[in-house]
């Protein structure tokens, strides 16, 4: 962690600065981010191993379907609860894609810890010693931002559109069964020049809607830190993310 493109703010929030393109690009296949819980360390013949491998494998075969999917393995102190979630829009083979490379990426990165998230474009796999389903998960997060500054409008109107497009989508995410949403908003900058603004706002699906949409706003909260008149950003949590671009983003 001591590329200078990433800024820790704390143990485990931290800003990557990124251009749009390596966003697109490199950012396809390879992880966001990754995060390894250091409460406890299991050993390779732990019982806690064996239920971990079972748990990823079933969430490997049952999240492409739906795009989402949760479960629990084990008993007393080797017991792993672990949930999967694809974005909204990717199909059941990218989402598989996604997920089988988070398993196998994630076993590389925390080989021994007992919890562990990772985030891709496209999905993310979270496992933990500790049944978590349902509550909004306020220690994972990070933040993520083009570098670029907004150009051909005011900035402080900008953010303003970014809040409204984005708080609008939190509703509309937080009020679905896929609790899933994109949209987009013109906006009307200097000289009447037209600049299109990309939003996306999606919570895990063990979220009730109160905490879906909690959670979402928290997200939007969060932009200020990151992305104050950035022509793209996202705060993205192991409960829910949002994100906003001025290039469509989804499919
Ligand atoms: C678990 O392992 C990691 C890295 O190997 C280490 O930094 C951490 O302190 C360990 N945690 C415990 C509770 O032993
Ligand atoms: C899934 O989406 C990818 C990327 O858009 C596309 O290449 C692929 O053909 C799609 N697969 C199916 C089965 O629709
Ligand atoms: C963006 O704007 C800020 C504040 O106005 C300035 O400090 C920064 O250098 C600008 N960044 C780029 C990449 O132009």
């Amino acid at each position: 962690m001591s590329s200078s493109h990433i800024e820790f703010t704390s143990s485990i929030h931290l800003i990557l600065m990124t251009f749009a393109l390596l966003l697109q690009t490199v950012f396809g296949a390879s992880p966001l981010y990754h995060f390894c819980s250091n409460s406890r360390n299991f050993t390779s013949s732990d019982p806690y191993e064996s239920n971990l491998r079972k748990l990823l494998s079933v969430l490997n075969y049952k999240t492409p379907p739906q795009g989402f999917a949760l479960g629990s393995l084990g008993k007393y102190q080797y017991q792993t609860h672990g949930l999967a979630l694809c974005r909204g829009d990717v199909n059941a083979s990218e989402c598989k894609t996604c997920v089988n490379e988070a398993s196998n990426e994630i076993h590389k990165r925390c080989p021994y810890n007992e919890g562990a998230i990772i985030w891709y474009d496209n999905c993310l796999l979270k496992y933990m010693n500790k049944y978590f389903f349902g509550q909004i998960d306020n220690e994972n997060k990070f933040y993520m931002l083009n570098v670029k500054n907004v150009s051909n409008i005011n900035p402080q109107v900008f953010n303003q559109q970014t809040r409204d497009l984005l708080s609008r989508l939190s509703k509309e995410a937080s009020g679905n069964p896929k609790m899933y949403a994109v949209g987009e908003v013109e906006i009307m900058g200097d000289q009447s020049k037209k600049i299109k603004l990309y939003g996306l706002a999606q919570c895990t699906r063990d979220l009730s809607r109160t905490n879906c949409f909690k959670c979402l706003e928290g997200a939007i909260d969060g932009l200020p830190r990151c992305c104050d008149g950035k022509e793209g950003g996202r705060v993205v949590g192991g409960s829910c993310n949002v994100r906003y671009e001025i290039y469509p983003f989804v499919h």
